[in-house]
């Protein structure tokens, strides 16, 4: 009998995309597969089955995928965070640098009430810098981060210390 695949089997790296020496982590294998979808989002959730939450907050655009996926498991609301330009009501803006290239996201601004509970979810860490971009826009609207889950960490591009270094609880599936 074949051995089960891992959240990891699913994921392809295709080299030099978007630029060269940029080793990009393809997550749509995994989302293409109706177990790897299902055991990717149970297996984000379980180190936080002892949480209560009240949003779940993704990031453009690969974060909306689990989001969404994550948000209905919960019974929660849906929180989007977008590129600058995509949101149609009055928005919070946060600039912030990437491992390839630099960006603002927004967030509607009555999208989160002070003291919500939030579970902030995107596909992958790398340097961090989108997802402290997302950290912000929450506690500027006065949420609470109560943990950051993602598929894949890179560790050797500094998001999960960065985040960690926040005060942040960051969980991961794999490297
Ligand atoms: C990727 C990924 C994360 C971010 C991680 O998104 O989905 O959102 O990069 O990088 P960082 O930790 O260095 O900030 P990308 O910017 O490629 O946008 P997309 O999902 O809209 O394609
Ligand atoms: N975002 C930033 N770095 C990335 C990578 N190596 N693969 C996929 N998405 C990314």
């Amino acid at each position: 009998m074949q051995p089960k695949k891992s959240v990891r089997d699913y994921i392809r790296t295709i080299p030099d995309f978007p630029k060269p020496g940029i080793m990009f982590r393809d997550v749509t294998t995994l989302f293409a597969d109706p177990r790897g979808f299902r055991i990717c989002i149970d297996q984000l959730l379980d180190p936080f089955a002892d949480q209560r939450f009240d949003k779940v907050v993704a990031l453009e655009a690969r974060g909306f995928i689990m989001g969404g996926a994550i948000a209905h498991q919960l019974n929660v609301g849906f929180v989007p965070i977008r590129k600058k330009g995509k949101l149609p009501g009055a928005t919070l803006e946060q600039p912030y640098l990437l491992e390839y290239g630099e960006a603002v996201m927004e967030v509607h601004d009555d999208a989160l009430q002070a003291g919500e509970r939030v579970l902030l979810v995107d596909d992958l860490l790398a340097t961090g810098g989108t997802a402290e971009a997302g950290v912000k826009l929450c506690e500027r609207m006065g949420a609470r981060i109560v943990g950051c889950a993602f598929i894949v960490d890179l560790p050797d591009l500094g998001g999960r210390k960065r985040l960690k270094d926040l005060g942040l609880r960051v969980e991961a599936l794999c490297a």
